[in-house]
């Protein structure tokens, strides 16, 4: 009996399962099912490794197999938390919860708020669409560009960004030598495929993207396409987010002008920055900048993160010391934020840093 060593660990599971349980599961991954086939069961595989994924044993072969053994697999096949009545455990999307953390936790930017959801939304609620959902993060350091996709992967996915759904990549640190360059393409396409095989629905953060060499762009372009597969892949349900500061000098002249014109900084509009925004993009230097990503109509929405105030700063300040669970008084937050430097020279309007590092500077302010 060669699944006898294994019987330990299925009685270590508990709780009823049935049969017919395991149709949905090997729809659920296919990919898992076919490695505990093969690899755990030693079942018969084909030898094609590239078709690994394809093949699934037929309902007749499990027929065969004593009803309890077959609970029990099941048992310990959720257990790894592969199924869910959902279809897949990993995967959460909470769009409730992804609007009230866009509402609550984010302060001062009111476009990426409202765009982020507006596109998530559409897209986790359309699964036919035809191509991944491709985003871009603009804004300087400190505006919340980390700070949404950690909200995005924490609402979209069960473990947040520690989910295996979840890939990120710094351009400076996974891809740091231009000479290298042809081996990065290839480890990053095949990582990508790699990700996708095991989970569709994956998102991708590529981080200081203003960074990333053009080949890789290059590299990666197919996967963002209108195509239904890419040799037998589909990457339609993947997400894929480019952060970068491409294009802070435009957003941060409109929210100048804004102000100076005495018009809310609530009421700038995609209208405002859209277009300019991809200008500055196309002018600046640099691979992500002047790739076809850009030019072509691969990126889906265009994110603009305003440069924050003083009053953003302080809210921000009284955040921190809420998950600290300390209620400070105005006094303190305006400590905090005053400790802030602000630019331009002449206005002092906004943080030169936003909220960067606010969690680490309140430290200094606590009794
Ligand atoms: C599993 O997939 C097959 C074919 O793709 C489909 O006919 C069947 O209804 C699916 N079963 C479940 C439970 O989703
Ligand atoms: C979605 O998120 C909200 C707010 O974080 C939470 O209250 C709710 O339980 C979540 N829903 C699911 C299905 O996880």
């Amino acid at each position: 009996m060669f699944f006898y060593p294994l019987l330990p660990i299925f009685w270590a599971v508990s709780a009823k399962a049935d049969f017919f349980q395991f149709e949905s599961i090997s729809n659920v991954s296919t990919y898992y099912f076919n490695y505990i086939y093969c690899n755990i069961w030693e079942g018969e595989c084909q030898q094609n490794q590239d078709d690994a994924t394809q093949q699934v044993p037929t309902r007749d072969l499990w027929a065969a197999f004593p009803q309890d053994y077959i609970s029990l697999l099941s048992q310990w096949y959720c257990s790894l938390g592969q199924c869910c009545e959902s279809g897949d455990c990993r995967i959460t999307n909470n769009i409730t919860g992804l609007a009230s953390d866009l509402q609550l936790k984010l302060h001062g930017q009111h476009l990426a708020q409202s765009v982020v959801l507006k596109a998530v939304q559409g897209f986790i609620s359309n699964p036919e669409s035809n191509k991944p959902l491709t985003l871009s993060f603009h804004g300087c350091s400190g505006t919340g560009k980390n700070f949404v996709t950690r909200i995005v992967a924490d609402n979209l996915y069960r473990d947040g960004v520690k989910s295996e759904c979840v890939r990120l990549f710094i351009a400076p640190f996974h891809f740091p030598h231009a000479r290298l360059v042809d081996t990065y393409k290839g480890q990053l396409r095949e990582a990508i495929r790699d990700m996708v095989l095991r989970c569709p629905q994956t998102l991708f953060i590529f981080d200081e993207a203003e960074k990333l060499h053009p080949g890789l762009i290059d590299a990666i372009k197919p996967y963002m396409d209108h195509y239904d597969n890419v040799d037998g892949v589909s990457y339609r349900r993947a997400v894929f987010l480019f952060l970068s500061n491409i294009g802070t000098t435009t957003v941060n002249d409109v929210a100048l002008d804004f102000w100076h014109s005495g018009q809310n900084r609530e009421d700038i509009g995609m209208e405002d920055l859209e277009h300019r925004l991809r200008a500055e993009a196309m002018d600046s230097q640099g691979g992500f900048a002047q790739s076809e990503l850009m030019s072509g109509h691969l990126i889906d929405f265009f994110v603009p993160f305003l440069p924050l105030e003083y009053r953003h700063v302080k809210l921000c300040a009284r955040d921190a010391y809420a998950a600290r669970g300390l209620e400070p008084d105005e006094g303190t937050l305006d400590e905090v934020a005053k400790a802030m430097l602000y630019t331009p020279k002449e206005e002092r309007l906004f943080s030169a840093q936003g909220c960067k590092s606010i969690p680490q500077r309140i430290n200094f302010f606590l009794p």
